[in-house]
């Protein structure tokens, strides 16, 4: 009987506290490593620890970690103390932008730590599915030479592309600090499926979101919009007149689809995973929905764009939907939105003039 015991790591941001539910709600023993890193990175509102002692404090079966994944020496030691049948790494230094500023901890994290779970999974647990979060960032700025056409409020692919699939180069082009640490991590986690045959699973991600995300302006765009919306306080667009378009996952999915991996692994296979066309959404398209709900965005408009800054990012989920026939997104784009704006006008006792749903 294989351990139904995992580790997540990451475990109070907004995927791995996804995970840590979905898994506990399914009878795991699950470890969570977190050392509320994202508070270093973004300062107070960015911190995790709410979440931790949400966790700690409502799932009997959940044991917390403050590990440093850095740590080298620690990781080893948990990984051989705990053997677990299960990893999901969603521990990052998460922001494009953060990453210039603090180039070495950006490294040592996104790829020096992914390294040391790697190395010690291969060591000490090797059978066991391994899922690392990647980044649609790993290809670069190149989404950006597919053509386009510009509609009144977003922008899309021309010649009726569905999304960007995993043949795209992720070569000779600009990545961003962020998307070149993810890069390394991320080219290491198929190696190991290569060359080792550990069940690694790369999910490059494209918008995640949920309404339990510590947003703040460099990282949890959609969440951050609405924050903004609902409590009143200024947003600013950057670039692309507003019509950039990002394809947006529920991090319930997210993790749905990690324990479909689990049930079905393959060795260091690349999956895109977003919410697809029918949940892509511009910020210009946000505001409006936004506005119907009542809630009217104060914004400013900075036309410099953000360096490397996608201008229409839907991922192409073929690939995921022909390795997991019994996966499907449960949340759409109205779904989505609206379980964010309640749980943010639920912390200032405000109500939605309208359900997006
Ligand atoms: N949120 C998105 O839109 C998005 C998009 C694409 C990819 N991803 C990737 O998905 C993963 C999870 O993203 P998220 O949105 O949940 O991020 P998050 O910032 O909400 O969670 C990451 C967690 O990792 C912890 N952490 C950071 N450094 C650590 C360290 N050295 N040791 C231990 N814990 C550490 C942080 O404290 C935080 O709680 C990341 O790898 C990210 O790059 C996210």
């Amino acid at each position: 009987m294989p351990s139904k015991k995992a580790i997540i790591t990451g475990s109070g941001g907004l995927i791995g506290s996804e995970c840590v539910h979905l898994l506990h709600d399914e009878g795991w023993d699950v470890i969570g490593v977190d050392n509320d890193m994202r508070r270093q990175f973004f300062g107070e509102q960015g911190s995790t620890l709410p979440v931790v002692q949400q966790l700690r404090s409502t799932l009997p079966r959940y044991q917390h970690l403050d590990l440093d994944i850095r740590n080298r020496q620690a990781m080893r030691d948990l990984l051989q103390a705990e053997r677990p049948g299960f990893i999901i790494h969603a521990a990052a230094q998460p922001s494009h932008d953060k990453a210039a500023a603090i180039p070495y901890d950006d490294f040592d994290v996104n790829a020096a730590g992914t390294m040391n779970l790697l190395v010690a999974a291969r060591d000490f647990c090797p059978e066991s599915p391994f899922c690392f979060t990647s980044t649609n960032k790993v290809y670069g700025d190149r989404p950006n030479t597919l053509p386009m056409v510009e509609h009144e409020k977003r922008y899309h692919y021309a010649n009726g592309l569905d999304g960007i699939d995993e043949t795209m180069s992720i070569d000779n082009c600009l990545h961003s600090i962020f998307g070149a640490s993810k890069v390394a991590a991320d080219v290491m986690c198929q190696e190991f499926g290569h060359y080792f045959h550990m069940p690694v699973g790369i999910f490059r991600g494209g918008c995640l979101t949920g309404p339990q995300h510590a947003a703040v302006e460099l990282h949890g765009y959609l969440t951050y919009i609405i924050v903004c919306a609902v409590a009143g306080r200024p947003y600013t667009i950057m670039g692309y007149k507003g019509k950039q378009v990002r394809d947006q996952i529920h991090s319930r999915d997210v993790a749905r689809l990690f324990l479909e991996f689990y049930h079905q692994p393959r060795c260091g296979e690349v999956y895109n995973l977003g919410g697809g066309r029918q949940n892509s959404i511009s910020i210009l398209e946000t505001i409006d929905v936004l506005a119907e709900m009542g809630f009217s965005l104060k914004y400013e408009y900075n036309p410099t764009n953000r360096v490397g800054d996608h201008i229409c990012y839907i991922s192409d989920l073929s690939k995921i939907r022909s390795h997991f026939p019994g996966w499907k997104l449960e949340y759409d784009l109205p779904a989505i939105i609206d379980e964010t704006v309640r749980r943010q006008a639920g912390l200032l006792s405000l109500k939605p003039r309208t359900a997006m749903i």
